[in-house]
């Protein structure tokens, strides 16, 4: 399947597993202030947006649903905080989540880290899988589970999550996994799809970005499309907020896709590693 067939503009939408969609791009609104949240969020939709990913951890779900009370088709992704897992606690975490929302039903509610030392994981999704029963949810799927999770998440419950969202950018490829990924028809969604910015700099990226008359960033964004990988680049800037949308009208050649590809470094993570991070 080539991305022209399958992301040939904003509104392209990605088919999951479970019968649903999704955008292939979204705002995500880590680090971005609750105070500037609405606003970035409604000037996103604006511009033509169609998905937001926050999390509770960012403390800007309520600026999220301020910013998307006009627009209820908008989609929207939510994470269950490590402090919140367990089946009844989750059951509460997430009314707290979509009341701050505005909304009655999640689009999308994730597993934010499996945090396998503290095992409740598997608990923690079966309250996902109640809710997404009772309608609550469309669609339920993890961040940061590691192939060893999902196979534990599977075995014990029999429900595969429709996307797992995972650090990956050119320095971080994430290989393996995205092989496991398709083999179950996982969806795979980046975040800090930009390695932070710090690719940005890259001389392969700028020299790419120059021949196509591109930024590095709008590159980058391209080769995870390509790559049939789910974005969520985020940005309080509106300059960027609209370049990182306009990714829709160039194709990245085989050469370039390959080039890039060599980038992937053994230490290239940037975030923290799913078996060892505490957080607490
Ligand atoms: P800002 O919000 O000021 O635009 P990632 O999504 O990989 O974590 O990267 C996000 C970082 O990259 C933020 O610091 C964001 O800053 C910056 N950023 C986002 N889009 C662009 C862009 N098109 N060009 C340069 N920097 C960008």
């Amino acid at each position: 399947m080539t991305i022209q067939k399958i992301a040939t503009n904003h509104l392209s939408r990605v088919s999951l597993r479970d019968g649903q969609s999704m955008p292939w791009l979204g705002l995500g609104v880590w680090e971005t202030p609750e105070a500037q949240t609405a606003d970035v969020v409604r000037q996103a939709v604006k511009l033509g947006y169609q998905a937001v990913d926050t999390a509770r951890l960012y403390k800007n779900e309520a600026g999220v649903g301020e910013g998307l009370a006009e627009h209820p088709n908008i989609f929207v992704t939510t994470k269950l905080w490590n402090d919140d897992q367990g089946y009844d606690s989750t059951l509460r975490a997430f009314e707290k989540s979509a009341r701050l929302l505005k909304r009655d039903v999640v689009d999308l509610y994730l597993i934010h880290w499996p945090m396998p030392r503290q095992g409740q994981y598997v608990e923690s999704w079966k309250a996902l899988i109640h809710l997404q029963k009772e309608g609550r949810i469309r669609s339920i799927g993890v961040s940061n589970f590691e192939e060893e999770h999902l196979v534990h998440l599977m075995d014990e419950t029999g429900v595969v999550p429709v996307i797992n969202q995972i650090e990956l950018h050119p320095y971080f490829q994430q290989r393996s996994l995205r092989a496991f990924h398709a083999k179950h028809r996982i969806q795979t969604e980046a975040w800090r799809p930009l390695g932070k910015g710090v690719i940005l700099g890259n001389s392969l990226i700028q020299t790419i970005a120059q021949k196509y008359k591109r930024s590095s960033a709008q590159v980058i964004l391209r080769w995870h499309l390509q790559n049939e990988i789910v974005v969520i680049p985020k940005s309080v800037n509106p300059e960027r907020l609209a370049q990182n949308l306009d990714i829709f009208d160039f194709t990245l050649s085989r050469e370039d896709m390959e080039a890039i590809a060599t980038l992937d470094r053994s230490d290239g993570r940037m975030g923290e590693d799913p078996q060892t991070v505490t957080f607490k």
